[in-house]
């Protein structure tokens, strides 16, 4: 078995690691971003992929990635995780279906509550202290669901009718542009950047580059928030206009 995952800001990565911990203490996580990623699910028959929501779809990058490995999935067997800031109705479900139509077999899904990775945004922020405690209550959800798998009743959260209904009225009807492209509108202040590079290396997209000293971005973003948390001069917005609080998970243990 291998844990497969994307996350922008770590509580993806976060999230399978722990349940994997839980599960199967031999099995490895392996990033999409990783060259051996391919390789790695060929290999294996039983796969968790996780993965972080956006307006209650996938990144652009996942949906990319699985649809580029199309013929990776056939008789796979995959149990899905979504996380995710407050609500996605069928987080799981929507890689599920997609997962299926290559032949996968899904046999679980579920839901996991992190602290929102949108940073420049004041509506969607939780204080330091109630980030912790919603990891903690997390933590707990995971355990309890790899015991479940374990004893061979996974839990299906986001699998489902009437989760299908509660993601597309909930919130992917209205937003299903935000995720149908890579996106032009990361914005970068460039009298705050110091032209320190960091934001390239992070990219996963290969979208930000140096030109005159200071980052710059092209029109491949999937959103994933990396480079806006980690800016050390908070020069970077995408969905607001100004940094709140940056996010990454190594902040809230
Ligand atoms: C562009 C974007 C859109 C998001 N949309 C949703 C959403 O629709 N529902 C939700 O509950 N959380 C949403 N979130 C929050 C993330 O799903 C959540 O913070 C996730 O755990 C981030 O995981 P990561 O650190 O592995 O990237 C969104 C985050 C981003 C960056
Ligand atoms: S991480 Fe921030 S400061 Fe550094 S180059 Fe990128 S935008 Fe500029
Ligand atoms: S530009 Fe920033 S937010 Fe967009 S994909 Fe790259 S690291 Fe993620």
């Amino acid at each position: 078995m291998i844990g497969i995952y994307f996350s922008g800001t770590g509580n993806s990565r976060y999230c399978i690691e722990k349940f994997l911990l839980e599960y199967d203490r031999q099995a490895k996580a392996c990033s999409i971003e990783e060259e051996t990623a391919a390789q790695e699910i060929e290999c294996h028959e039983e796969i968790i992929f996780c993965y972080p929501v956006q307006f209650s779809n996938m990144p652009k990058i996942v949906k990319d990635f699985i649809n580029r490995h199309y013929t990776l999935w056939q008789g796979k067997r995959v149990f899905v995780i979504a996380t995710m800031g407050l609500f996605s109705g069928d987080g799981a479900g929507i890689l599920a279906r997609l997962l299926q139509k290559y032949g996968a077999e899904v046999i679980g899904g579920l839901h996991l509550k992190m602290p929102d990775s949108i940073c420049d945004e004041k509506a969607l922020k939780r204080s330091l202290e109630e980030n912790r405690k919603l990891i903690a209550r997390t933590e707990v959800k995971i355990k309890e669901a790899a015991e479940n798998l374990q004893e061979n009743r996974p839990q299906r959260e986001g699998l489902g009718f009437q989760y299908h209904l509660a993601g597309l009225f909930g919130q992917r009807l209205y937003f299903y542009h935000k995720t149908k492209d890579y996106t032009d509108r990361l914005k970068i202040d460039v009298k705050k950047c110091i032209g320190c590079g960091k934001c390239v290396k992070l990219c996963p997209m290969k979208n930000l580059f140096l030109r005159d000293g200071t980052a710059a971005a092209g029109g491949r973003c999937t959103m994933c928030y990396r480079c806006i948390c980690q800016c050390p001069a908070q020069a970077i917005t995408l969905l607001g206009k100004q940094v709140v609080e940056q996010c990454y998970i190594e902040k809230y243990l």
